[in-house]
Parts: structure tokens; sequence; C-alpha cells
């Protein structure tokens, strides 16, 4: 019987768990044997490997988080490490690793595939930032965060006739903010991709005032500008006194949607029929609607940044 262990890895995302059950269900179905490895890469140099079956990742489809909980462990980048977490996964049998993590958890699963590991890539994070997929498991659901609490704000905007700023995550990429923007209707978007310049959003926002618009919601991804710069910069520049929301971990928290939920159902099936077609070291992406196997250096040339269009898109429907 072969056998499996399923990893989670970097930030926890909404459809971890659903990614674990599904994983462990289907390989079970299928024939393997399961384990979990806690804590992402530290656990394997840890030796936290323990079985699976499928009672054990009962009940968890609609939770956030994740059961095998998640580690940063940036040391993994040393070869030595790899080497040493490849020994410990063939001692303990593991014929092939699923990582379920997000750009950086595939650079580990490539470096430990370079050792000889059979490893496949579940692409999960709300960023979106990985290349050869178009859609993470866990930026859908951050999206409806966002936009529901956006929503809140707004009512307390309009109210007292102010402008709101919220900071949102994404690391280097603008993916939250823009389609969230897009989603709750934001005035402004500042993305790390295309950066507006401060002293535009002054401009625009005095614009949009003589046009009659009594509050506006500026989303600032966290890759644009410092956390709170660019509200001392509007107090400063302009007569208007901004409010300041930083959503922080209310992103990364919650139960997944059902994109996202189906997603991870879809991704896993297709990561277990690919290892038993006998091809391995492969990203799962979602390009144009279908699930696809791609090579890590393939997914790495195979980019899918911010869309200009969309961007400009947005500022048309802000008028
Ligand atoms: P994410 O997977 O969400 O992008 P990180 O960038 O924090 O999150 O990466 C998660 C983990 O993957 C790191 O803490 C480290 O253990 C491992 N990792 C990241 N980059 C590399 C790399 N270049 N080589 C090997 N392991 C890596
Ligand atoms: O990758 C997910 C993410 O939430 C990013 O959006 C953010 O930059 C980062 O993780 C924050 O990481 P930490 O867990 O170290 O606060």
């Amino acid at each position: 019987m072969r056998k499996i262990a399923i990893l989670t890895s970097g930030g926890d995302a909404p459809g971890m768990n659903a990614a674990i059950r599904a994983v462990t269900r289907k390989a079970i179905h299928e024939g393997f044997q399961v384990f979990g490895i806690e804590r992402g890469y530290l656990g394997i140099i840890q030796e936290a490997i323990f079985p699976l079956q499928a009672r054990d990742v009962g009940g968890i489809i609609t939770q956030g988080g994740t059961m095998l909980k998640t580690a940063r462990y940036p040391e993994f980048q040393d070869e030595s490490l790899q080497e040493n977490a490849y020994q410990i996964l063939k001692r303990h049998g593991i014929d092939h690793l699923i990582v379920i993590g997000g750009d950086g958890s595939m650079r580990g699963a490539q470096g430990l595939s370079r050792h000889g590991m059979s490893t496949m890539t579940i692409p999960c994070t709300i960023d979106n930032d990985m290349g050869g997929t178009q859609y993470t498991i866990g930026f859908d659901t951050a999206l409806n965060t966002v936009v529901d609490a956006v929503g809140h704000i707004r009512d307390t905007s309009n109210s007292h006739e102010r402008v709101a700023i919220v900071e949102v995550m994404g690391r280097k990429a603008g993916h939250i903010a823009l389609q969230s923007g897009i989603a709750c209707g934001a005035e402004i978007v500042l993305v790390p991709e295309n950066p507006m310049p401060l002293h535009e959003v002054c401009r625009h926002l005095k614009e949009t005032q003589l046009r009659g618009k009594e509050y506006s919601v500026i989303l600032v991804a966290e890759g644009a500008y410092k956390s709170g710069e660019v509200k001392e910069f509007i107090k400063n520049h302009t007569e208007f006194d901004p409010s300041l929301t930083v959503l922080g971990y209310l992103q990364r928290g919650g139960g997944p949607s059902a994109f996202d939920a189906i997603l991870a159902a879809r991704m896993s099936e297709v990561c277990i029929n690919t290892l038993m077609s006998g091809v391995d070291n492969r990203l799962i992406g979602y390009i144009d609607g279908h699930i696809r196997t791609i090579s890590y250096k393939e997914a790495e040339k195979l980019q899918f940044p911010i869309n200009e269009e969309q961007y400009t898109l947005l500022s048309i429907l802000s008028s």
C-alpha cells in the first residue's frame, strides 16, 4: 500500500481543511494509506507524522484554519535540512508528499523533489499570487470577507460623510484589493503593481467631492504603501480626515466559501489521479475554468498578474 503524507504550510487560508479532507478521503478511496504532518516543513524535522483515517477529517470542511497547524519555517531553504527532511520521510515509508500552501510552500516542495521526493502542491493562500493558477484556494473567501467588512464601514462613512481607508492583505500583489474593490464599489484602489501617487489620490478625492460624493472608500493593498501612510498624507494635504481600518487576520479566518470548498475538492481529486497516473512534482492549477497540472518550473513562468483593464474598469465604475 503506497503512503501519502499531507502538510499545510505558510499563512493559513480558508479551505485548507477542505483540501486536507478531500485529499485524505480521495486517497483512501484509491487505496493509499494517509498520514498528516503537523506544522508544515518544521513538522517533518520534528517527525510530527501520524496516520489519518477518513473519520479523522470529519466535520472540518466548513472550518477555517488548518487542523494540521501551519508554520513559517524559513530555515527550510537550507539544502541540508531538505535532505534531512527527505531522509525522515523515507524512513517513515512516505512515497508522496502533498503540500497545501502558497508559492513559498511550493518552493519547499520543489526543493524536496530535487532530493528525490515525490511531491504535489495544492495552491492555497488568500493572496492569489501564485504562478500556474488563476485562483488559489482561500482567495474567494477572503474577497467575500473584505466585501462584507467594507459594507459595514461604508455605513459609518456614509453617515459621517467621511473618507474611509481600508487596508487589506495580499503581500506584494494587489489581487485582494482590486477584486474586492470592484465587488464593493470602492472609489480608489491602491495596488503595488500600479501605485497611484498620493497627491493624485488627494486630487481625485477633491474632484469626487465636487461631483457631489459625500464619502469615499479607498482600499489600500499592504504592498502598495506602509500602514497608515495614505491616511497621514491625505490628512496633511487636504481638509479630509479619513478613518483607517486595517482588516488584518480577519481576512485569513473563517470557513471557506462554496467556491473555495469546491475548488479544494476538485484540485484534490486531480492531485490523487495524477499521482496514480505516475506523474508527480506538479502544481495543481485552475486555468480558464479547468483544473490542470503544471510542472513547478512552468508554474513559476506562467504568471497571472492583476488585470490592468479591470483596474481601469474600477475607476470608470466609481465615477
Ligand atoms: P506561502 O507558502 O503562503 O507563500 P511562505 O512564503 O511563508 O508562505 O512559505 C511557507 C514556507 O515554505 C516557509 O516558511 C518555508 O518553510 C518554505 N519555503 C519558502 N520558500 C522556500 C524556498 N525557497 N525553499 C524551500 N522552502 C521554502
Ligand atoms: O500570505 C498570506 C498573508 O496573510 C499575506 O497576505 C500577509 O502579507 C502575510 O501572510 C502575513 O503573514 P503573518 O502570518 O506573518 O502575519
